[in-house]
Protein backbone atom coordinates (compact mmCIF):
# COMPACT_ATOMS: atom_id res chain seq x y z
CA UNK A 1 0.00 0.00 0.00
CA UNK A 2 1.21 3.55 -0.90
CA UNK A 3 2.95 5.56 2.34
CA UNK A 4 0.60 8.58 1.20
CA UNK A 5 -2.78 7.27 2.38
CA UNK A 6 -2.78 9.22 5.43
CA UNK A 7 -1.82 12.50 3.26
CA UNK A 8 -4.54 11.43 0.32
CA UNK A 9 -7.02 11.31 3.78
CA UNK A 10 -6.46 14.73 4.41
CA UNK A 11 -6.43 16.43 1.31
CA UNK A 12 -9.40 14.16 0.01
CA UNK A 13 -11.67 14.60 3.14
CA UNK A 14 -11.51 10.96 4.06
CA UNK A 15 -12.82 9.77 7.54
CA UNK A 16 -11.57 6.24 6.79
CA UNK A 17 -10.08 3.55 5.30
CA UNK A 18 -9.40 0.35 6.09
CA UNK A 19 -7.69 -2.69 4.71
CA UNK A 20 -9.78 -6.15 5.03
CA UNK A 21 -7.72 -9.67 4.74
CA UNK A 22 -9.75 -12.79 5.65
CA UNK A 23 -7.63 -16.18 5.88
CA UNK A 24 -10.35 -18.13 5.38
CA UNK A 25 -11.66 -17.13 1.79
CA UNK A 26 -8.47 -15.47 0.83
CA UNK A 27 -10.66 -12.13 0.73
CA UNK A 28 -8.22 -8.84 0.22
CA UNK A 29 -10.28 -5.78 0.01
CA UNK A 30 -10.45 -2.31 1.33
CA UNK A 31 -12.83 -0.16 2.23
CA UNK A 32 -13.44 3.54 2.31
CA UNK A 33 -15.84 5.46 4.73
CA UNK A 34 -15.51 9.05 2.95
CA UNK A 35 -18.38 11.09 4.87
CA UNK A 36 -21.08 10.56 7.26
CA UNK A 37 -21.43 14.10 8.45
CA UNK A 38 -24.81 13.98 7.53
CA UNK A 39 -25.89 10.38 7.91
CA UNK A 40 -24.50 6.92 6.86
CA UNK A 41 -22.61 6.44 4.13
CA UNK A 42 -23.99 4.52 1.23
CA UNK A 43 -21.54 2.61 -1.65
CA UNK A 44 -21.41 -0.88 -3.28
CA UNK A 45 -18.86 -3.32 -3.59
CA UNK A 46 -17.03 -3.60 -6.26
CA UNK A 47 -14.92 -7.12 -7.25
CA UNK A 48 -12.00 -6.22 -9.96
CA UNK A 49 -9.24 -8.02 -11.14
CA UNK A 50 -6.93 -4.99 -10.31
CA UNK A 51 -4.09 -5.22 -10.91
CA UNK A 52 -2.49 -4.32 -8.01
CA UNK A 53 -3.24 -3.20 -4.71
CA UNK A 54 -2.23 -0.04 -5.36
CA UNK A 55 -4.76 0.49 -8.00
CA UNK A 56 -7.67 -0.52 -5.92
CA UNK A 57 -6.81 1.48 -3.17
CA UNK A 58 -7.12 4.62 -5.65
CA UNK A 59 -9.81 3.22 -7.23
CA UNK A 60 -11.67 3.05 -4.26
CA UNK A 61 -10.69 6.36 -2.62
CA UNK A 62 -12.06 7.73 -6.21
CA UNK A 63 -15.41 5.82 -6.14
CA UNK A 64 -16.66 6.44 -2.68
CA UNK A 65 -15.60 10.29 -3.00
CA UNK A 66 -17.86 10.84 -6.01
CA UNK A 67 -20.31 8.88 -3.93
CA UNK A 68 -20.59 11.82 -1.54
CA UNK A 69 -20.54 14.28 -4.33
CA UNK A 70 -23.66 12.11 -5.69
CA UNK A 71 -25.55 12.23 -2.56
CA UNK A 72 -25.43 15.63 -2.34
CA UNK A 73 -26.45 16.60 -5.35
CA UNK A 74 -29.05 14.19 -4.84
CA UNK A 75 -29.53 16.65 -1.94
CA UNK A 76 -29.68 12.78 0.43
CA UNK A 77 -29.14 13.21 4.14
CA UNK A 78 -25.96 10.81 3.21
CA UNK A 79 -22.50 10.04 1.95
CA UNK A 80 -20.31 8.26 0.15
CA UNK A 81 -18.32 5.09 0.76
CA UNK A 82 -17.09 1.66 -1.67
CA UNK A 83 -15.58 -1.69 -0.76
CA UNK A 84 -13.33 -2.95 -3.18
CA UNK A 85 -12.65 -6.16 -3.58
CA UNK A 86 -9.74 -7.98 -5.49
CA UNK A 87 -10.43 -10.73 -7.41
CA UNK A 88 -8.52 -13.69 -8.03
CA UNK A 89 -8.88 -17.21 -8.98
CA UNK A 90 -8.40 -18.32 -5.70
CA UNK A 91 -10.49 -16.33 -4.04
CA UNK A 92 -13.51 -18.45 -2.49
CA UNK A 93 -16.52 -15.83 -3.31
CA UNK A 94 -19.40 -16.31 -1.44
CA UNK A 95 -17.42 -16.75 1.80
CA UNK A 96 -15.85 -13.60 1.21
CA UNK A 97 -19.40 -11.92 0.75
CA UNK A 98 -20.22 -13.47 4.17
CA UNK A 99 -16.75 -12.07 5.59
CA UNK A 100 -18.02 -8.83 4.39
CA UNK A 101 -21.24 -9.14 5.64
CA UNK A 102 -19.40 -9.55 9.13
CA UNK A 103 -17.52 -6.70 8.97
CA UNK A 104 -20.60 -4.16 7.87
CA UNK A 105 -22.66 -5.45 10.79
CA UNK A 106 -19.65 -4.47 12.57
CA UNK A 107 -19.68 -0.50 11.61
CA UNK A 108 -23.64 -1.04 12.66
CA UNK A 109 -25.47 1.46 10.38
CA UNK A 110 -22.28 3.38 9.81
CA UNK A 111 -22.34 1.79 5.94
CA UNK A 112 -24.73 0.64 3.91
CA UNK A 113 -23.63 -1.39 0.91
CA UNK A 114 -25.42 -2.89 -2.47
CA UNK A 115 -24.25 -4.00 -5.86
CA UNK A 116 -21.62 -2.50 -8.08
CA UNK A 117 -19.61 -4.17 -11.26
CA UNK A 118 -19.02 -7.64 -9.80
CA UNK A 119 -21.65 -8.16 -7.35
CA UNK A 120 -25.24 -8.89 -8.19
CA UNK A 121 -28.33 -10.87 -6.13
CA UNK A 122 -25.95 -13.74 -5.47
CA UNK A 123 -23.08 -11.97 -3.69
CA UNK A 124 -25.50 -9.99 -1.93
CA UNK A 125 -27.61 -12.48 -0.74
CA UNK A 126 -24.40 -14.04 1.09
CA UNK A 127 -24.00 -10.69 2.78
CA UNK A 128 -27.41 -10.16 3.68
CA UNK A 129 -26.93 -13.90 5.45
CA UNK A 130 -24.66 -11.40 8.09
CA UNK A 131 -25.97 -7.79 8.44
CA UNK A 132 -29.22 -6.11 7.90
CA UNK A 133 -26.96 -2.91 6.38
CA UNK A 134 -27.07 -4.09 2.81
CA UNK A 135 -29.39 -3.54 0.26
CA UNK A 136 -31.78 -6.55 0.01
CA UNK A 137 -31.68 -7.82 -3.89
CA UNK A 138 -35.28 -10.18 -3.32
CA UNK A 139 -38.52 -8.82 -2.92
CA UNK A 140 -38.21 -7.55 0.77
CA UNK A 141 -35.71 -4.78 -0.73
CA UNK A 142 -36.17 -1.25 -2.39
CA UNK A 143 -37.12 -2.94 -6.11
CA UNK A 144 -35.13 -2.88 -9.05
CA UNK A 145 -31.78 -0.88 -8.54
CA UNK A 146 -30.51 -0.85 -12.33
CA UNK A 147 -34.46 0.39 -13.53
CA UNK A 148 -34.05 3.08 -11.09
CA UNK A 149 -30.34 4.08 -12.65
CA UNK A 150 -31.88 3.80 -16.25
CA UNK A 151 -34.90 5.98 -15.27
CA UNK A 152 -33.11 8.85 -14.05
CA UNK A 153 -30.35 8.22 -16.77
CA UNK A 154 -33.52 8.76 -19.20
CA UNK A 155 -34.96 11.60 -17.39
CA UNK A 156 -31.10 12.99 -17.47
CA UNK A 157 -30.75 12.44 -21.21
CA UNK A 158 -34.30 14.39 -21.76
CA UNK A 159 -32.89 17.29 -19.87
CA UNK A 160 -29.95 17.02 -21.98
CA UNK A 161 -31.67 17.38 -25.26
CA UNK A 162 -34.14 20.14 -23.98
CA UNK A 163 -30.79 21.87 -23.13
CA UNK A 164 -30.00 21.75 -26.73
CA UNK A 165 -32.85 21.75 -28.92
CA UNK A 166 -35.55 23.13 -26.28
CA UNK A 167 -37.24 20.18 -26.75
CA UNK A 168 -36.68 16.30 -26.91
CA UNK A 169 -38.63 15.77 -30.31
CA UNK A 170 -37.67 11.87 -29.48
CA UNK A 171 -38.98 10.27 -33.28
CA UNK A 172 -35.98 12.58 -34.82
CA UNK A 173 -33.02 11.60 -32.03
CA UNK A 174 -30.35 9.17 -32.88
CA UNK A 175 -28.71 7.73 -29.59
CA UNK A 176 -25.57 5.53 -29.31
CA UNK A 177 -25.30 3.34 -26.27
CA UNK A 178 -22.15 1.87 -24.70
CA UNK A 179 -22.97 -1.46 -22.58
CA UNK A 180 -26.18 -3.00 -23.43
CA UNK A 181 -26.17 -4.32 -19.85
CA UNK A 182 -28.23 -4.24 -16.30
CA UNK A 183 -28.83 -0.27 -17.08
CA UNK A 184 -28.04 -0.26 -21.19
CA UNK A 185 -30.53 -2.32 -22.08
CA UNK A 186 -33.38 -0.88 -19.77
CA UNK A 187 -32.23 2.49 -21.02
CA UNK A 188 -32.17 1.20 -24.52
CA UNK A 189 -35.75 -0.34 -23.85
CA UNK A 190 -36.84 3.20 -22.79
CA UNK A 191 -35.64 5.13 -25.66
CA UNK A 192 -37.14 2.59 -28.03
CA UNK A 193 -40.59 2.85 -26.42
CA UNK A 194 -40.29 6.58 -26.82
CA UNK A 195 -39.61 6.42 -30.75
CA UNK A 196 -35.65 7.27 -30.70
CA UNK A 197 -33.20 5.35 -33.11
CA UNK A 198 -31.11 3.55 -30.93
CA UNK A 199 -27.57 2.14 -32.03
CA UNK A 200 -26.09 -0.22 -29.29
CA UNK A 201 -22.93 -1.97 -28.76
CA UNK A 202 -21.30 -4.24 -25.87
CA UNK A 203 -17.75 -6.73 -25.77
CA UNK A 204 -20.39 -9.03 -24.83
CA UNK A 205 -20.91 -10.23 -28.59
CA UNK A 206 -23.98 -12.30 -27.64
CA UNK A 207 -25.69 -9.99 -25.48
CA UNK A 208 -25.34 -7.21 -27.94
CA UNK A 209 -27.00 -9.78 -30.67
CA UNK A 210 -29.90 -10.78 -28.05
CA UNK A 211 -30.63 -6.98 -27.24
CA UNK A 212 -30.75 -5.72 -30.48
CA UNK A 213 -33.18 -9.27 -32.01
CA UNK A 214 -35.46 -8.42 -29.08
CA UNK A 215 -35.77 -4.70 -29.56
CA UNK A 216 -35.04 -4.44 -33.12
CA UNK A 217 -31.78 -1.82 -32.55
CA UNK A 218 -29.04 -1.70 -34.94
CA UNK A 219 -25.71 -2.99 -32.87
CA UNK A 220 -22.09 -2.23 -33.83
CA UNK A 221 -18.67 -3.85 -33.19
CA UNK A 222 -17.26 -2.50 -29.61
CA UNK A 223 -15.71 0.41 -30.13
CA UNK A 224 -17.31 1.47 -33.72
CA UNK A 225 -19.48 3.21 -31.37
CA UNK A 226 -17.43 6.12 -30.41
CA UNK A 227 -17.72 6.88 -34.59
CA UNK A 228 -21.59 6.60 -35.16
CA UNK A 229 -23.27 9.91 -36.13
CA UNK A 230 -25.81 10.88 -33.47
CA UNK A 231 -27.16 13.39 -31.37
CA UNK A 232 -26.33 11.79 -27.92
CA UNK A 233 -23.61 9.16 -26.73
CA UNK A 234 -24.44 7.55 -23.54
CA UNK A 235 -21.78 5.65 -21.83
CA UNK A 236 -23.15 2.58 -19.51
CA UNK A 237 -20.45 0.39 -19.43
CA UNK A 238 -16.72 1.26 -17.46
CA UNK A 239 -15.92 4.48 -15.94
CA UNK A 240 -12.48 6.52 -17.97
CA UNK A 241 -13.89 6.10 -21.36
CA UNK A 242 -13.50 9.92 -22.55
CA UNK A 243 -10.01 10.45 -23.02
CA UNK A 244 -8.05 12.06 -25.72
CA UNK A 245 -8.27 9.53 -28.16
CA UNK A 246 -12.37 9.21 -27.52
CA UNK A 247 -12.78 12.80 -27.89
CA UNK A 248 -11.08 13.32 -31.54
CA UNK A 249 -13.47 10.27 -32.65
CA UNK A 250 -16.50 11.41 -31.19
CA UNK A 251 -19.18 12.55 -33.38
CA UNK A 252 -22.15 13.93 -31.20
CA UNK A 253 -23.51 16.53 -29.77
CA UNK A 254 -23.74 15.45 -26.24
CA UNK A 255 -22.30 13.01 -24.09
CA UNK A 256 -25.15 11.84 -20.82
CA UNK A 257 -25.10 8.04 -19.25
CA UNK A 258 -25.19 5.64 -16.64
CA UNK A 259 -21.14 4.70 -15.99
CA UNK A 260 -19.39 5.95 -13.03
CA UNK A 261 -15.99 8.11 -13.54
CA UNK A 262 -16.96 8.82 -17.22
CA UNK A 263 -14.04 11.56 -17.82
CA UNK A 264 -10.52 10.27 -17.70
CA UNK A 265 -9.70 13.51 -16.12
CA UNK A 266 -12.07 16.70 -15.55
CA UNK A 267 -9.97 18.29 -18.28
CA UNK A 268 -11.67 15.98 -19.98
CA UNK A 269 -14.81 17.49 -19.42
CA UNK A 270 -13.21 20.84 -20.73
CA UNK A 271 -12.02 19.45 -23.91
CA UNK A 272 -16.12 18.32 -24.52
CA UNK A 273 -17.03 22.14 -23.65
CA UNK A 274 -14.63 23.65 -25.95
CA UNK A 275 -15.79 21.50 -28.98
CA UNK A 276 -19.46 21.90 -28.07
CA UNK A 277 -20.17 18.71 -27.30
CA UNK A 278 -22.81 18.97 -23.92
CA UNK A 279 -21.58 16.81 -20.89
CA UNK A 280 -24.45 15.34 -18.13
CA UNK A 281 -22.05 15.29 -15.27
CA UNK A 282 -22.20 10.83 -14.49
CA UNK A 283 -22.71 11.58 -10.60
CA UNK A 284 -25.59 14.09 -10.96
CA UNK A 285 -27.22 11.60 -13.39
CA UNK A 286 -26.48 8.01 -12.38
CA UNK A 287 -28.17 8.44 -8.77
CA UNK A 288 -31.74 6.35 -9.82
CA UNK A 289 -30.22 3.45 -7.63
CA UNK A 290 -28.92 5.60 -4.52
CA UNK A 291 -32.17 7.50 -4.57
CA UNK A 292 -33.85 4.51 -4.11
CA UNK A 293 -31.77 2.43 -1.93
CA UNK A 294 -30.96 4.87 0.52
CA UNK A 295 -34.11 6.53 1.00
CA UNK A 296 -35.94 2.87 1.47
CA UNK A 297 -33.20 2.60 4.24
CA UNK A 298 -33.13 5.33 5.93
CA UNK A 299 -37.22 6.57 5.77
CA UNK A 300 -38.46 2.86 4.50
CA UNK A 301 -39.79 4.28 1.09
CA UNK A 302 -40.16 3.02 -2.17
CA UNK A 303 -39.51 6.27 -4.28
CA UNK A 304 -41.49 5.74 -7.51
CA UNK A 305 -39.95 5.92 -11.16
CA UNK A 306 -41.93 9.28 -11.54
CA UNK A 307 -40.34 10.81 -8.35
CA UNK A 308 -36.51 9.70 -9.04
CA UNK A 309 -37.49 10.94 -12.67
CA UNK A 310 -38.45 14.62 -11.89
CA UNK A 311 -35.05 14.50 -9.04
CA UNK A 312 -32.75 13.91 -11.86
CA UNK A 313 -34.68 15.56 -14.48
CA UNK A 314 -34.67 18.85 -12.82
CA UNK A 315 -30.76 18.17 -11.59
CA UNK A 316 -29.33 18.14 -14.83
CA UNK A 317 -31.81 20.97 -15.85
CA UNK A 318 -30.10 23.16 -13.21
CA UNK A 319 -26.78 22.24 -13.84
CA UNK A 320 -26.88 22.12 -17.48
CA UNK A 321 -28.52 25.90 -17.25
CA UNK A 322 -26.21 27.05 -15.05
CA UNK A 323 -23.35 25.96 -17.34
CA UNK A 324 -25.02 27.58 -20.47
CA UNK A 325 -25.54 30.74 -18.56
CA UNK A 326 -21.90 31.22 -17.24
CA UNK A 327 -20.32 29.42 -20.05
CA UNK A 328 -18.41 27.09 -18.08
CA UNK A 329 -18.23 23.19 -18.71
CA UNK A 330 -21.07 21.41 -16.76
CA UNK A 331 -18.36 18.99 -15.16
CA UNK A 332 -16.95 21.91 -13.18
CA UNK A 333 -20.41 23.44 -12.14
CA UNK A 334 -21.69 19.83 -11.23
CA UNK A 335 -18.07 19.27 -8.88
CA UNK A 336 -18.52 22.99 -7.47
CA UNK A 337 -21.88 22.76 -6.43
CA UNK A 338 -21.43 19.23 -4.98
CA UNK A 339 -18.48 20.87 -2.72
CA UNK A 340 -20.26 23.88 -2.00
CA UNK A 341 -22.80 21.42 -0.64
CA UNK A 342 -20.43 18.78 1.31
CA UNK A 343 -18.37 22.15 2.86
CA UNK A 344 -21.84 23.35 4.13
CA UNK A 345 -23.09 20.31 5.24
CA UNK A 346 -19.74 20.06 7.19
CA UNK A 347 -20.47 22.95 8.61
CA UNK A 348 -23.67 22.59 9.68
CA UNK A 349 -24.38 19.12 9.62
CA UNK A 350 -27.36 19.77 7.80
CA UNK A 351 -29.25 18.50 4.77
CA UNK A 352 -29.59 21.65 2.20
CA UNK A 353 -32.32 21.68 -0.22
CA UNK A 354 -32.92 19.26 -2.94
CA UNK A 355 -31.65 21.30 -6.10
CA UNK A 356 -33.99 23.12 -8.06
CA UNK A 357 -37.24 21.68 -5.84
P1 LIG B 1 -23.41 -4.36 -16.14
O1 LIG B 1 -22.17 -5.06 -15.72
O2 LIG B 1 -24.73 -5.02 -15.99
O3 LIG B 1 -23.31 -3.93 -17.70
C1 LIG B 1 -22.17 -3.39 -18.27
C2 LIG B 1 -22.14 -3.85 -19.71
O4 LIG B 1 -21.10 -3.16 -20.39
C3 LIG B 1 -21.86 -5.35 -19.86
O5 LIG B 1 -22.82 -5.94 -20.71
C4 LIG B 1 -20.45 -5.39 -20.46
O6 LIG B 1 -20.25 -6.50 -21.33
C5 LIG B 1 -20.41 -4.07 -21.22
N1 LIG B 1 -19.08 -3.53 -21.46
C6 LIG B 1 -17.99 -3.51 -20.64
N2 LIG B 1 -16.96 -2.87 -21.22
C7 LIG B 1 -17.42 -2.46 -22.44
C8 LIG B 1 -16.85 -1.72 -23.49
N3 LIG B 1 -15.58 -1.30 -23.44
N4 LIG B 1 -17.60 -1.46 -24.59
C9 LIG B 1 -18.88 -1.90 -24.66
N5 LIG B 1 -19.48 -2.61 -23.68
C10 LIG B 1 -18.75 -2.88 -22.59
O7 LIG B 1 -23.38 -2.94 -15.39
P2 LIG B 1 -24.60 -1.95 -15.13
O8 LIG B 1 -25.20 -2.25 -13.83
O9 LIG B 1 -25.44 -1.92 -16.36
O10 LIG B 1 -23.83 -0.57 -14.98
C11 LIG B 1 -23.32 0.10 -16.11
C12 LIG B 1 -22.46 1.25 -15.65
O11 LIG B 1 -23.25 2.15 -14.88
C13 LIG B 1 -21.29 0.86 -14.74
O12 LIG B 1 -20.19 1.70 -15.02
C14 LIG B 1 -21.80 1.13 -13.34
O13 LIG B 1 -20.74 1.43 -12.44
C15 LIG B 1 -22.67 2.35 -13.59
N6 LIG B 1 -23.73 2.50 -12.62
C16 LIG B 1 -24.63 1.49 -12.44
C17 LIG B 1 -25.64 1.62 -11.51
C18 LIG B 1 -26.67 0.55 -11.34
O14 LIG B 1 -27.69 0.83 -10.70
N7 LIG B 1 -26.49 -0.64 -11.88
C19 LIG B 1 -25.75 2.81 -10.67
C20 LIG B 1 -24.80 3.87 -11.00
C21 LIG B 1 -23.82 3.68 -11.93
Amino acid sequence: MSTQVLEEMVQGGFEEVLALHDRKSGLRAFLAIHDTSVGPAFGGIRRFGYLDEGQALMDVLRLSKAMTHKCALAGLPAGGAKLVLLDSPELDVLEAYRYIGKRVDELAGRFYTGPDVGTGPEELSAVAEKTRFVTDPGVAGPGDLAGATADGVFAGIAATLRQLDGEEDWGRRKIVIQGLGGVGERLARRLVEVGAQVVGADIDIERAERVGRELLIETVDPSREFGVECDLFAPCAMGGIIHDVAIKRLRTRAVAGAANNVLARIGHGDQLHSKGILYAPDFAINSGALIRGALFHLNGQRESTGEIESRIGAAITEILGQAAALDLPPARVALREAERRINMRRSSAQTPPILST
